[in-house]
């Protein structure tokens, strides 16, 4: 059994420090899958292939997989607070080069979702920590925006709207990295596409921002 329980401590106190229910939880997950689906996990020992790139929110709201009805092995994930695409950011790079490159992902997938509280803290005034610096971008589209932003009433409306934005953005910036347009130049088949998520439908919207190629305007 692979769940820490120390014999002399409390109930309570065992349950703050190893979460052994997160391990009950999971040997019920394994055990499931293995008695719907024999041989799958199995299976995954064999090098992954899966076709889709997504580069999504940290937020805990938005399970990539589930909302995509994706298995494991299916969907490779870059995740970050209001899913950036940064040039600057070498762990991104690193994610997208090692999809296109070596995976030979089809499609990658940036997801926003709205009532992002990243997009919400990047409309708020500037603070000193690594999370405002994080969002500086977002910040800076959202002062280019104003104009446009500003001829919505509803504060929520804007607010959404820069969520949309910001992943019309982040496809923008992807298609400019060096990785992709080599891909591209190679006449490998990649599609770049922007998509928001909803709460409280669990729906998908693709935002037709999608581009197969350089030759291909994105939407302004
Ligand atoms: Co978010």
């Amino acid at each position: 059994m692979a769940v820490i329980w120390l014999p002399g401590l409390p109930d309570e106190e065992n349950q703050m420090r190893y979460l052994p229910e997160i391990f009950a939880n999971n040997r019920q997950w394994a055990e499931t899958i293995q008695r719907e689906r024999p041989g799958y996990l199995p299976g995954l020992d064999a090098p992954q292939s899966p076709r889709i790139l997504w580069i999504g929110c940290s937020d805990s709201r938005v399970p990539a997989n589930e909302i995509c009805g994706l298995q494991p092995g299916e969907m490779f994930k870059h995740r970050n607070i209001a899913n950036l695409v940064r040039p600057d950011d070498p762990n991104c790079l690193a994610v997208i080069q090692f999809a296109v490159h070596t995976l030979k992902v089809r499609h990658i997938v940036v997801c926003g979702h709205y009532r992002c509280g990243g997009v919400h803290a990047a409309m708020d005034a500037a603070g000193a920590g690594a999370l405002d610096g994080w969002l500086s971008p977002v910040r800076a589209l959202g002062e280019r925006e104003a104009p446009t932003l500003s001829r919505l009433e509803d504060s929520d409306d804007r607010w959404n709207r820069l969520c949309e934005l910001n992943v019309i953005e982040q496809v923008r910036q992807l298609a400019a990295l060096p990785v992709i347009s080599k891909a591209w130049d190679e006449g490998r088949q990649l599609s770049l596409h922007g998509w928001m998520y909803e709460f409280h439908t669990g729906l998908l919207h693709d935002l037709a921002t999608s581009t197969s190629g350089p030759g291909e305007p994105l939407p302004a």
